[in-house]
């Protein structure tokens, strides 16, 4: 049996191309006592992915050139040699672009609490990082009370859905930004946002100011750049802006210039808070808690847009960039 993988081998100036990644087979290793093969059943695709292999550093190191594309996954262990893992067990983490892992003490991989009929790629959205990234921004930042109103930008995407579905179970009167017409109608006819602004759209200024004619009290901002400043401008007294990511600038070269409008932030006496998921792992119980409560009762809809094929991942990481996903990208990676 081979194991196929991506390696980094340019580091991109802007989008993935071709040539940024090397698609490479080695033999499956044998494991060693204190080890475990895993087969990679589910990889997530992220916006992150794309910052770490970048030059500069983010909250961890960049793929190194030659090195296996890192990448948070899902698998099955087919065989053990550890004491933690058992054949069949289903297990996340940082499995990376391949189609077999080797986990040990120094790569572990954490056990699924599977639930019976929930797909396990729920497990890297609603039910995994991505849910838990919405909920600690939301509930522990963002802190939505009944009646104000909350702006969430690529709102039609994994955490953008789900956080705007927080807010609403919040009381909260929900305003989504996305990109084009059909995403903007899931949000109002299938998610419960009170408005949706497509931001593709002529004149789209005009229509934020609309859906917000009370201004705006929490910003779930995911997207920076123009559409960050647009709400920036519209901030209400005492808001709060949960900086969750800037995916409008990550294909980019250089840093984009300071929003225009950041003086308000002064002037609403705004609360700016950015964080890292990673941080809060810790909570990851309290937040599936809640969030598979909400799904149980029909209160939260999960997104998923399910791409087919090992060989795909390349090509599904620029889907980020195209807006071509709706709520949480995933490869199934032992399709096609
Ligand atoms: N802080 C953390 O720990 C943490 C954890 C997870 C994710 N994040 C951040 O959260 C954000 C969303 O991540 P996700 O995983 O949920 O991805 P996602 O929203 O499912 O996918 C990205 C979406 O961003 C939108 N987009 C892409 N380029 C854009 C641009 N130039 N201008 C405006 N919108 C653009 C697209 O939607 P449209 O079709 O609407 O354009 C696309 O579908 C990202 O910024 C990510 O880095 C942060």
């Amino acid at each position: 049996m081979r194991n196929r993988r991506f390696l980094l081998r340019e580091r991109p100036t802007g989008r993935i191309e071709p040539n940024t990644f090397e698609l490479d087979e080695e033999e499956v290793p044998e494991i060693g006592d204190g080890e475990a093969l895993v087969r990679v059943e589910w990889i997530s695709i992220d916006p992150t992915n794309r910052t770490w292999i970048g030059e500069t550093p983010t909250y961890l190191p960049p793929v190194q050139i030659g090195e296996v594309m890192r990448a948070a996954g899902l698998g099955r262990v087919v065989k053990s040699r550890h004491s933690s893992y058992e054949e069949g067990q289903l297990v996340q983490g940082l499995v990376g672009w391949q189609e077999m892992f080797v986990a040990s003490d120094e790569a572990l991989l954490l056990p699924v609490n599977e639930v019976a009929d929930v797909s396990p790629s729920a497990y890297l959205g609603v039910l995994g990082m991505t849910g838990l990234t919405a909920w600690v921004g939301m509930t522990d930042i963002g802190k939505p009370q009944p009646g104000e109103t909350v702006v969430v930008s690529a709102a039609a995407g994994a955490v953008g859905s789900v956080a705007g579905q927080i807010a609403k179970l919040n009381g909260a009167r929900v305003v989504g930004i996305a990109g084009g017409p059909e995403k903007c109608a899931i949000l109002t006819e299938q998610l419960g946002f009170d408005a949706a602004v497509d931001y593709k759209a002529p004149g789209w200024h005009e229509r934020l100011t609309e859906a917000t004619p009370e201004l705006i009290d929490v910003d779930f901002e995911n997207v920076g750049g123009e559409v960050m400043d647009a709400v920036f401008a519209r901030l209400n007294l005492h808001s709060r802006v949960v900086l969750c990511g800037l995916i409008s600038g990550y294909n980019d070269a250089e840093p984009p210039p300071g929003p225009p409008h950041f003086g308000n932030l002064l002037i609403k006496r705004t609360h700016l808070e950015g964080f890292i998921v990673l941080d809060h792992f810790g909570r990851i119980s309290e937040a599936i808690g809640a969030l598979s409560g909400w799904m149980a009762d029909g209160k939260l809809k999960p997104l998923e847009t399910v791409v087919e094929g090992f060989e795909e991942l390349p090509r599904a990481l620029n889907m980020l960039f195209d807006g071509a996903n709706t709520g949480k990208l995933v490869v199934d990676v032992t399709a096609g």
